[in-house]
């Protein structure tokens, strides 16, 4: 498997002519690979809420033919079904008979990627098998639940050669990426502090009436829908930072971590846990079922990360309690600091006035990612204000060249790490939990990765 894939990609390296288009836009690097006579075969695991929004992003390009499908819900396939046949596409092969169907979709010749978008126990099995049968992998956020799971991510990786994505969408955020612009053009100085987060309030999305996912309600697992059916047993078993990756990955790609810097070690604390219960109580009444259950993670979840270069990051996952959604991100360094709350940056000497903020707008548009001035406009309606186009174009292109992803497997392993280490840390009083090194040792000599290309 892993042979054809690779004598594919060279045959076409050999072959390659015309340019890779989609209907009103020439993608990224144009190797002249892919195009209309040649596209990339992709294939979808899982096509609930996040699939479903990954595969309108695969239908709007020409350079990538949908060739299978897989999910166990035969809601969510007929669905997609619909969806790909409004846009005039063919049939793809569908696959979605009991949990291991997946297994037979990764046999099929006619796919050379895949993204994943399945529930979390899924992930690692899902991507260690799709890397074996030699597919390019595109795994959603977080990549992986335990220590074991992040080393079999990097293990698989180098064992096969296949290369992992894992698809981290807020790396690709408008604000954000101006922010990386500004630390890669020096504007903070020497960087020494970052706060990031996953602070969103889904009490609503872990509970709801089992019947549609934002639906009224205080049910979950077997009786809930969508995420309620597999998020709120993280949260009733789990006191842990379950979620850490929208926070870490855009900080880690700023402080290039696993190339030049690493995740060193991670204290984490957990306030007590009562805002799922509230939740129950006040929307399913006190003698509701779940009323009577004890949630084990703490509501507000707070991680202290150290790095190899001297900067430490506050992670918080905050998920149970009323709040308006934010990430929290805070960039400081020796010139000054951008705070996403307020919306404001200070830059000493360059901003309006002394011990002032600026709003951030002006600085973000002046700083604004080559990316999203390039396809702006054409992102705006692809999800998450434009970032999930941006995180779909960076893998497709990276796998029709089947090179290493902006963000690959030690990424995913290193990020996903905080998740098994907050959880003991947790249970030791705050204990401080030591990174493993990914990277064994190559993370000193690993470049870091080019975020400024306006190509993906
Ligand atoms: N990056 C983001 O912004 C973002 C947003 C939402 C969700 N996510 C992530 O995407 C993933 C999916 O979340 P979701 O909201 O789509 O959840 P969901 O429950 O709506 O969808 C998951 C789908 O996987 C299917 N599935 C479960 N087991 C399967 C199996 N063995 N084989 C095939 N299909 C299977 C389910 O039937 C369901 O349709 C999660 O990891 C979540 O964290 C990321």
């Amino acid at each position: 498997m892993i042979n054809t894939r690779r004598n594919f990609i060279k045959k076409t390296v050999i072959a390659g002519a015309g340019i890779a288009m989609v209907p009103n836009l020439s993608f990224g690097i144009n190797t002249g690979l892919f195009g209309k006579e040649q596209k990339l075969k992709v294939a979808m695991i899982g096509v609930g809420l996040r699939g479903t929004n990954h595969l309108d992003n695969v239908l709007l390009r020409d350079d990538v033919l949908l060739t299978a499908i897989c999910d166990i819900d035969p809601a969510r396939i007929t669905l997609a079904l619909d969806r790909i046949a409004k846009k005039g596409q063919k049939k793809p092969e569908v696959f979605g008979n009991g949990d291991y169907d997946y297994r037979n979709l990764l046999e099929m010749k006619d796919v050379d990627a895949v993204i994943i978008s399945t529930p979390w126990l899924w992930h690692t099995r899902m991507a260690k098998d799709a890397m074996m049968a030699g597919k390019y992998t595109g795994l959603e956020v977080s990549a992986a639940n335990t220590m074991e799971e992040c080393w079999d991510l990097v293990n698989v990786h180098e064992q096969t050669g296949t290369h992992l994505m894992i698809l981290e969408n807020v790396n690709y955020r408008r604000d954000v990426m101006a922010v990386l612009n500004m630390v890669k053009q020096d504007v903070f100085g020497e960087l020494v502090h970052f706060r990031c987060g996953y602070q969103h309030d889904l009490r609503f999305v872990k509970l709801n009436d089992g019947k549609s996912a934002y639906g009224k309600g205080v049910e979950f697992g077997e009786k809930g829908i969508s995420e309620s059916a597999w998020r709120t047993q993280h949260s009733l078993l789990r006191n842990a930072d379950v979620y850490p990756t929208h926070g870490a990955g855009p900080i880690a790609a700023m402080c290039d971590i696993n190339r030049g810097n690493r995740f060193l070690s991670l204290t984490s604390n957990a306030s007590k846990g009562i805002g799922l219960h509230d939740y129950i109580v006040k929307n399913g009444g006190g003698n509701h079922p779940n009323a009577k259950l004890k949630f084990k993670q703490g509501d507000v979840i707070t991680s202290t990360i150290e790095t190899a270069n001297g900067e430490t990051i506050i992670v918080t996952h905050d998920c149970n309690l009323p709040r308006p959604y934010s990430l929290g991100f805070r960039v400081q360094g020796s010139n000054g600091l951008w705070e996403v709350d307020g919306n404001r940056i200070y830059i000493e000497g360059k901003t309006k006035n002394p011990h002032e903020w600026d709003a951030a707008d002006e600085w973000l548009k002046k700083y604004d990612h080559p990316l999203w001035q390039k396809y702006g406009e054409l992102a705006q309606d692809a999800g998450h204000g434009g970032m999930d186009f941006f995180v779909i174009n960076a893998f497709i292109e990276s796998a029709k060249q089947n090179i290493a992803p902006p963000m690959d497997a030690y990424d995913a392993a290193a990020w996903s790490a905080i998740t098994p280490l907050s959880e003991l840390s947790i249970e030791n009083n705050g204990e401080p939990q030591d990174f493993p090194d990914f990277t064994r040792g190559n993370w000193i000599k690993r470049k870091p990765y080019n975020w400024m290309k306006d190509t993906y």
